[in-house]
């Protein structure tokens, strides 16, 4: 809901259970009173009237009561007196960087509204429940200079979360080059926060990461033209007591697959400002006479329910407003994946004996991985040849495709459209679509070069090439993956001056592409990868409602790296697979179970060579497979809980949609000598309400639960796993 206070001059945004409080003052600067637990009230003001004026500030207007830098102001320009970090910075064509923005008016739209080339969160209000959905627009002009800026500010009221992006408009004669515009930017009159953002690197990615803030700026950020395995677009500040169920936690997450930049700076008056968007460093747009620009959408969550209560916001919102709306709700496929079974060597005989296997245990995908295509037996070859090897596979993909679906299965492709090979006709044919810098060798990394997408010419092919791979029926899933970051960026179709603008016109590109083959191929379920998780956002969510955590297929491994995604993620946007040991990545053995039950936190996949399993070991593959049958409605659509992420052990739970069904795992990594018998402690069920343990008699109270926990088992295995399943019941 958006409540406007004219005499105020006060927006007050409400969620069900937040608000935030933005307020224009006498001078045209528009602050944020109050961003947190939701508030009752008609006047707010008094936060900022009640200022001390600080020392040694500059003026503002000439007014020596007023210092602009101590005000926690909405979204800070360069140029006016406030010497922070701004959230905008211009540059016009007689060398001023001063830009001068007040407010000028405002619009409260209903619903949400699309951003124009962006992937956003949606109104779905169209699928005929009322929307609580609106959307306030702020606009600030700078008469002077002929620039207008508009901050969109679009509240899910249900979901209880706000996002924020903003629009550039030049409506002077001649050009304005934006040098950084951030999507979203927060301040608070307060200093006392810890900061968590996700860190790591390929196969350790979501690494979460808390530090307590002090004076000076902290940023987290991607040069590499994807969001990164070293870093998520996502930074949250917390009370410093804030646990997974206590405390207040404010989110932003980056809907934008590229280079990003996330900072917090805590400045000399205690005041902290959080903000996010589009990577400055090496970024400049030219703004053309009469031309808008907009920039990606954060997603602002707060929650006085500790982590938890953050995680399971973002969860349900992306579920039910980000994600392709006709996945989000399908039972995903268990795919078996032929990549670490057999790399690149494999011919007709080995998919099908491995599609036999798969069909043998109740997988219901079949995965062919990279190699299928050009003449590609490693990684040095025929990117950009989407032709059938039809001599590896011992006919066409259509064939293939079809002996799948007689053993019952669907069938999924690999691919990795965005690249070229250096051996490969396509490169032969027009070396000139790559992105590489003039005077240079082209730098090579995994064996290719990244198409510039930037050019039109190069999208029509792109999508023409996987169209037509497509088209025909037979595939009903696509692992369009992404091995290599853009190094020497330039692009030989944009100006010289132009250059800065390559990495964002990249994902406009790419973003352009997907929507176009998405809404080709509805059916076609397309799962995001990026060597794992190196571009797992919710940019990608969009168009991709799952997406590979990482290339890490250790379970143990897993655990560190599936806690992290959840911060944000929901479960069922992460693919996981049950891999073979010795696991390929670290040499670890685990039992399978513990495999089983660490994947099934997400959605469950196999990929190891099923051929060489054991009667028990198929046995026991089927079996596992079964149960997941049984409970992944839970993992796919319930609430998801953390209940332990400490170095030694690991657990988690989901409740169903309907709160009738629970299932919750536990790893213990090492096992611990002489310790004592303990307890797991669940979470979110109803206290008064029974439940009763599956495969024992033994019924209680979810208070019982929650308080007194259920027994752990005494293991003496290191990665030992137990998994459990509740159910509600009548009072026995
Ligand atoms: C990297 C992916 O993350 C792997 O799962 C696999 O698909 C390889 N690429 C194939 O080249």
């Amino acid at each position: 809901m958006i409540e406007v206070l004219e005499r105020e001059r006060t927006f007050h945004l409400s969620t069900e259970h937040t608000s935030m409080i933005l307020h224009v003052m006498e001078s045209g600067h528009v602050v944020s009173l109050y961003w947190g637990g939701k508030v009752y009230g008609k006047e707010f003001s008094y936060i900022v009237d009640e200022l001390k004026k600080a020392s040694y500030l500059a003026w503002t207007d000439g007014n020596r009561n007023f210092r602009l830098e101590q005000y926690p102001v909405l979204y800070p320009v360069f140029g006016n007196p406030d010497l922070r970090s701004p959230a905008l910075h211009l540059r016009y064509e007689d060398g001023s960087r001063i830009t001068n923005l007040r407010y000028s008016s405002y619009r409260v739209l209903s619903g949400k509204q699309k951003i124009p080339g962006l992937p956003t969160v949606m109104d779905r209000s169209e699928d005929g429940k009322e929307s609580d959905e609106a959307t306030l627009e702020l606009v600030f002009a700078d008469r002077s200079r002929g620039i207008r800026l508009k901050l969109l500010f679009s509240v899910f009221g249900k979901h209880d979360a706000i996002t924020q992006s903003a629009v550039l408009i030049n409506d002077s004669k001649g050009s304005v080059w934006v040098e950084k515009v951030m999507s979203a930017c927060f301040s608070f009159l307060a200093d006392e926060f810890d900061c968590i953002t996700l860190t790591g690197a390929w196969a350790r990615e979501f690494r979460r990461t808390r530090q307590s803030l002090r004076q000076g700026k902290f940023l987290v950020d991607s040069r590499r033209g994807a969001s990164g395995h070293g870093q998520n677009p996502f930074l949250a500040l917390t009370d410093p007591g804030c646990t997974e169920d206590t405390g207040n936690v404010y989110g932003m997450n980056l809907v934008y697959s590229g280079s990003f930049e996330a900072s917090v700076e805590v400045d000399m008056q205690h005041n902290t400002r959080m903000m996010m968007g589009i990577q400055s460093f090496d970024f400049s747009w030219e703004l053309h006479s009469g031309e808008e620009f907009y920039t990606p959408e954060a997603v602002l969550v707060h929650s006085d329910r500790g982590l938890n209560g953050m995680s399971q916001i973002f969860h349900r919102l992306y579920r039910e407003r980000l994600m392709p709306p006709n996945w989000a709700e399908r039972p995903r496929p268990i795919a078996v994946n032929n990549w670490e079974a057999t790399y690149f060597d494999f011919d007709r005989k080995k998919l099908l004996d491995l599609a036999d296997e798969a069909a043998g245990i109740g997988a219901e995908l079949f995965v062919l991985d990279d190699g299928w295509f050009g003449h590609r037996n490693s990684d040095g070859s025929s990117l950009g040849d989407w032709k059938v090897n039809e001599e590896k596979l011992g006919g066409s993909l259509k064939n293939l495709g079809q002996e799948m679906k007689e053993r019952g299965l669907g069938f999924g492709i690999w691919m990795e459209p965005e690249m070229v090979s250096p051996d490969s006709d396509l490169f032969r044919a027009h070396p000139d679509w790559i992105i590489a810098a003039p005077l240079e060798e082209p730098q090579v990394a995994r064996n290719q070069y990244v198409l510039d997408l930037s050019r039109k010419c190069v999208r029509e092919f792109v999508i023409e090439a996987v169209a037509e791979i497509l088209e025909g029926g037979v595939i009903d899933y696509v692992k369009w993956d992404m091995n290599r970051n853009i190094t020497d960026a330039f692009s030989g179709e944009l100006f010289p001056g132009n250059q800065k603008e390559l990495m964002h016109r990249y994902m406009l590109g790419l973003y352009g592409i997907l929507e176009e083959l998405t809404e080709r191929f509805p059916e076609i379920l397309f799962e995001g990868c990026a060597g794992g998780g190196g571009r797992y956002d919710p940019g990608m969510l969009y168009y991709m409602p799952q997406i590979w955590v990482s290339d890490d297929t250790d379970a143990i491994e897993r655990l560190r790296i599936q806690d992290g995604a959840s911060l944000i993620y929901p479960s069922v946007s992460m693919s996981c697979h049950v891999s073979a040991v010795p696991n390929h990545q670290i040499g670890r053995i685990t039992p399978l179970k513990t495999r089983g039950i660490v994947a099934m936190q997400g959605v469950l996949g196999y990929e190891q060579d099923l051929t060489k399993c054991t009667e028990k070991g198929k046995k026991e593959l089927a079996e596992q497979i079964g149960y997941y049958k049984t409970v992944r409605h839970i993992m796919q659509e319930g609430t998801f809980y953390r209940l332990r992420a400490g170095e030694n052990d690991y657990a988690w739970m989901h409740i169903s949609r309907d709160g009738s069904e629970i299932l919750a795992g536990y790893v213990q990594v090492m096992a611990k000598p002489n310790t004592v018998p303990e307890r797991l402690q669940l979470k979110g069920l109803e206290e008064k309400a029974w439940y009763a343990l599956e495969g024992t008699d033994i019924v209680r109270t979810g208070s019982q639960w929650i308080h007194c926990g259920l027994e752990l088992d005494q293991s003496m295995e290191d990665y030992h796993a137990v998994q459990w399943g509740l159910r509600r019941v009548e009072m026995p």
